[in-house]
């Protein structure tokens, strides 16, 4: 009998033992750790540690070769990407996952359709009386972004910093309750940098982090607690001052790379 039920298993996102192969090579094994509402996790691993596989099987992009994923206590190991994102499950990209071609208002209306449900009529002309009061909500963003003078800018003509910005408020744009980050402050400027900094510590508090980030600086800053991935393997857990006084930790990741 499966006695897997909601009250099973504690806390507000829980990996539990999952592990991934890709065609025989195991990239991660018995990755386990549970996230309390609210919190903001970083996650720290050299390349190729396994992290984007890690963000992809939590969202949903494909499951798990084994083990377990439990969001409020239901397992969704195996629900699909779409219906994560309706359960307020929001992710960003290593890579640009923008519609370039597009101007940032819509790549941003676009979204907002999906959070209401909407976006199986992307085709139809996005009227406010089909969808009442969509530009206002989009308007009121672009204001609170600061980003109003972008907001009939194609997105390729935009620098990359500006890009993954965007990308970065299109998740937040979702009012999702986890929200996903993959280095989202790569290859941006400082200007940009703590811009995306402010942002993210303005969010509410309710709403839960998790961070892969390179930027040590940024990952102390933003993070509750902080995870460390390597060889497929949660090598340590903790607040950031135990990793940062953490010797295995300084011996696999600080001690070969410069830390800024
Ligand atoms: N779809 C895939 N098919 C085969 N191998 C993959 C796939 N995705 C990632 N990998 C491999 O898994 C390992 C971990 O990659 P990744 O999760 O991107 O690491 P990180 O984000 O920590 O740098 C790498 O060796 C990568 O080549
Ligand atoms: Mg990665």
């Amino acid at each position: 009998m499966d006695l897997g039920n909601a009250t099973s298993v504690g806390g507000f996102l829980n990996i539990d033992k999952i592990g991934k192969s890709f065609g025989g090579l195991k990239i991660l094994t018995d990755v386990s750790f549970s996230v309390s509402k609210g919190e903001r996790i970083g996650i720290i691993g050299p390349n190729g540690a396994g992290k984007t596989t890690l963000f992809n099987m939590i969202a949903g992009e494909f499951p798990p070769t084994n083990g377990d994923i439990y969001y409020e206590g239901e397992n969704i190991t195996k629900l699909p990407n779409y219906k994560r994102v309706r359960k307020g499950m929001a992710r960003t990209f290593q890579k640009n996952n923008l519609l370039n071609d597009l101007t940032v208002l819509d790549n941003l209306l676009l979204v907002l359709q999906k959070k209401v449900g909407l976006e199986k009529v992307w085709y139809k002309p996005r009227t406010n009386k089909r969808f009442p009061g969509i530009y206002d909500e989009a308007d009121r963003l672009l204001e609170t972004w600061q980003l109003q003078e972008r907001r009939d800018t194609v997105i390729n003509r935009l620098s990359y910093g500006e890009q993954r910005q965007i990308e970065i408020l299109l998740g937040i744009a979702t009012e999702p309750r986890v929200l996903l980050l993959d280095e989202p402050t790569a290859g941006m400027s400082n200007a940009e940098t703590s811009y995306i900094l402010n942002l993210l510590n303005d969010l509410p508090k309710d709403l839960t982090l998790l961070i892969i980030e390179h930027d040590m600086d940024v990952l102390f800053s933003l993070s509750d607690r902080i995870i460390v991935l390597h060889n497929g393997v949660v090598l340590a857990e903790g607040t950031p001052d135990q990793i940062k006084n953490d010797p295995r930790v300084t011996e696999v990741y600080f001690g070969k790379e410069e830390v800024v």
